[in-house]
């Protein structure tokens, strides 16, 4: 099932290219104050065609919300925002319909769904579906405020000059990958339920979910194979747990302990290139090449920060009610 979440769960639904794309939401505590342009913000970070490299599709990306809010104010029902899909153009998707793209889910879905799938843009599996998960992330930042969380593109094709590796892959008709880190500051500390929802497992389950993700790592991450206790271990300041470094990315045992948080996600290269691969048509069963047309993102990492932000939200809005340290009614 679809689902994600347990006292804070969420549901997406929709395809690229059918009516809408959108997200359902349960859980989320009556008497928040929300707005409809609150969630701009984040959706427009996410949009494409706000910067080289990101997709010409745009779209307006305005939430309408159908369940849930009512005279402003969260009313403890599901909510269920949607996004109408206005900017598709599905012919650029005819040739790609039995000739599934290197690296994309084409192939698997329509195995997994006996050809039942929507492949129009990618159906289901479009980066499009993620607009649902920020708009989620708007009201799980909200129940968790005063704490913040703030993504960014560190590197891109290994290299910090991020503008250099996005037009060197655009001139070759490639595409590249990059890394995003999420820094979470002013969270609770004891939040996280070990084993098996210690804070590290449901972010990277949630983060895992964003098309396109590889890895996921926290604080130092995989460079703490390769060294000494003597340097990794943070020493402790004070009786609150307040750390000298924070190579631990903030959690022990699964359980947050009251420094900064920080995650680290690996994005991929995207997978529609010009640049020519070989695939098989399945209808003749012979390989061929397929160089992609239409419209996409030659480095997805540069639209996934607020993605990523949602997601840990989410998990952090989740632990929070789990925890009882975010009240069922919201007095303002
Ligand atoms: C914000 C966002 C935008 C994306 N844009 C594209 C795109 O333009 N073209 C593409 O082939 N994949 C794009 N993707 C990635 C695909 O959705 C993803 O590669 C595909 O669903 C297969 O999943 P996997 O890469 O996790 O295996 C995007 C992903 C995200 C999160």
């Amino acid at each position: 099932m679809n689902v994600f979440g347990q006292n804070f769960s969420v549901q997406i639904l929709g395809e690229s290219h059918g009516e809408c794309v959108g997200i359902l939401i349960d859980g989320c505590p009556a008497g928040l104050h929300i707005e409809p342009d609150e969630f701009m913000p984040d959706l427009i970070r996410r949009q494409g065609a706000q910067q080289k490299g990101t997709t010409p599709r745009k779209e307006p990306d305005t939430p309408i919300i159908k369940s849930g809010v009512f005279d402003q104010h969260t009313s403890g029902a599901p909510i269920l925002i949607l996004f109408e899909n206005t900017n598709t153009r599905s012919k650029d998707y005819s040739d790609l319909k039995n000739r599934p793209r290197p690296g994309h889910a084409d192939l698997v879905a329509k195995l997994k769904y006996g050809s039942f799938n929507d492949y129009r843009g990618g159906g289901h599996f479009s980066g499009r579906l993620t607009a649902g998960l920020v708009a989620a992330g708007v009201i799980a930042k909200k129940l968790l405020a005063p704490a913040s969380f703030n993504a960014k593109v560190v590197s891109v094709g290994g290299q910090g000059n991020i503008e250099q590796a996005i037009d060197q892959a655009l001139n070759e008709g490639d595409s590249v990958g990059g890394i995003v880190e999420c820094l979470i500051d002013n969270i609770s500390s004891t939040l996280g339920e070990p084993f098996f929802d210690s804070v590290e497992s449901l972010i990277a389950h949630a983060a895992f979910a964003i098309p396109a993700v590889k890895a996921v790592e926290f604080g130092l991450g995989t460079k703490a194979a390769e060294m000494r206790g003597s340097l990794f271990n943070d020493d402790i300041l004070d009786t609150d747990g307040k750390t000298a470094s924070n190579n631990s990315g903030g959690i022990n045992g699964g359980i947050t302990n009251g420094n900064q948080i920080l995650v680290r996600v690996s994005v991929k290269p995207t997978s529609s290139i010009k640049k020519t691969k070989r695939t098989v048509d399945l209808e003749s069963g012979e390989q061929v090449d397929l160089s992609v047309k239409g419209r996409h993102d030659a480095c997805i990492a540069l639209r996934v920060p607020p993605v990523l932000e949602a997601v840990c939200a989410i998990v952090m809005a989740d632990l929070s009610l789990r925890a009882q340290k975010l009240a069922r009614v919201i007095k303002t």
